[in-house]
C-alpha cells in the first residue's frame, strides 16, 4: 500500500515534508531523495494534512488529501498585526442579544470555522449541540436554574461560592444571566475519556468567538450551562448528550444590541523570564 504519492515532475527534493511531519514518519529515500513513508506511517499519521500544504510544489498527494482539495493561503487576504492586534483585543463577550435569529448557514459557517483549531493529535474530538432557538434556550436556562436551586438547598456555601444564589433571583425577578436571553446555544462535547477535552473544546470554543465577531456576531461562554450539564441528568436528556460524553464547554450567539467602542484594560502579564539576566553574544 502506497500512502504517499509523489509527483517525480514536480518534487524538488527539498525535504520539507520530512522536516514538517510532526510524527516523522516521511523520510527522504537515500537512493533517490525523493520523500518516502517509514514502515509504520499508517499507525503514526495523525492526519493533519500538513506535508500536502507546506509542499510548494504541489507534489505530494496522500491517500485521503490532494492539494487540489486544499484552499491556496491568498497573500493579499493576510492580516496585519495592527489589524490582528485590533480585532483580538477587541473581542468582547456580548450578553445584551438582538431579538434576531442567525441563518442557519453562518451556524454552520461558525461551526466549520471552528473545527480548524488545533487539537491534541490532530484528534478533533469536538461534537456540537446547537440550540435554535430562543425559547428552547430558556427552557435549558430555566434547567440550570433548576439545578442551581437544588444546590442552594442542599450545599448553600458552594452555591453561594459559585454565584447561584443571585443567579436565581435574578431570574425570579425576570433576567436570565443563564444564557442572557441569547436566540441560540452551543454546546461542545466529547468522549469523556479524551484527556485534552476541555482544552481541545475550549480553542474551538474560542476560534468560533472571534469567527462570530468578525461576522459582526456576538458570543459569550455560557459557564453555568456546561458546568451544570454533566452533573444534571435532566440536561444531559434534554439536549441529548450522549452518555460516553461531556460537555467542555458552551456559548450563547446572537447579533449584539450595544457597540463597544474601546478596549478595557487587561492585567499585564504575569512572567518570569528565564534566564533573567540578559543573555551574553
Ligand atoms: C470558561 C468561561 C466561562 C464563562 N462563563 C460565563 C457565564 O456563564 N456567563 C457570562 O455572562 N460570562 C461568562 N464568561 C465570560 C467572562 O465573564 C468574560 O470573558 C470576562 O468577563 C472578560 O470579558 P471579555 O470576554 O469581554 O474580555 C465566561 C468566560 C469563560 C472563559
Amino acid at each position: 500500500m502506497t500512502f504517499i504519492s509523489v509527483d517525480r515532475e514536480k518534487c524538488n527534493q527539498d525535504g520539507i515534508c520530512s522536516s514538517e511531519c510532526p510524527a516523522r514518519i516521511i523520510v527522504m529515500d537515500p537512493k533517490d531523495g525523493y520523500p518516502i513513508p517509514t514502515s509504520d506511517f499508517k499507525d503514526y499519521c495523525i492526519k493533519c494534512g500538513h506535508c500536502v500544504s507546506v509542499c510548494p510544489t504541489d507534489a505530494l498527494r496522500l491517500e485521503w488529501l490532494v492539494p487540489e482539495k486544499c484552499p491556496a493561503m491568498k497573500k493579499e487576504m493576510a492580516v496585519t498585526p495592527e489589524q490582528a492586534e485590533q480585532f483580538l483585543c477587541g473581542r468582547r463577550s456580548i450578553r445584551t442579544f438582538k431579538e434576531k435569529k442567525v441563518p442557519k448557514d453562518i451556524l454552520e459557517k461558525l461551526l466549520q470555522v471552528a473545527c480548524s483549531a488545533p487539537s491534541a493529535k490532530n484528534q478533533q474530538p469536538w461534537h456540537w449541540i446547537v440550540i435554535q432557538d430562543a425559547a428552547e434556550v430558556r427552557k435549558i436556562a430555566g434547567m440550570v436554574i433548576d439545578a442551581m436551586r437544588m444546590v442552594i438547598q442542599a450545599d448553600p456555601q458552594t452555591a453561594m461560592t459559585m454565584g447561584f444564589q443571585r443567579a436565581v433571583a435574578s431570574w425570579d425577578q425576570g433576567y436570565d444571566r443563564i444564557c442572557r436571553g441569547a436566540p441560540h446555544l452551543i454546546v461542545a462535547h466529547a468522549d469523556k475519556n479524551w484527556v485534552f477535552g476541555p482544552e481541545d473544546t475550549a480553542l474551538a470554543l474560542s476560534l468560533l468567538d472571534l469567527y462570530a465577531t468578525s461576522l459582526g456576531l456576538g458570543a459569550c461562554w455560557a459557564g453555568y450551562v456546561y458546568k451544570t450539564v454533566n452533573a444534571y441528568p435532566p440536561l444531559v436528556e434534554a439536549l441529548g448528550l450522549p452518555v460516553d460524553h461531556l460537555a467542555f464547554g458552551a456559548m450563547m450567539i446572537g447579533y449584539p444590541k450595544f457597540k463597544y467602542r474601546r478596549i478595557p484594560m487587561r492585567n499585564r502579564p504575569r512572567v518570569a523570564w528565564h534566564p533573567s539576566r540578559p543573555l551574553e553574544n
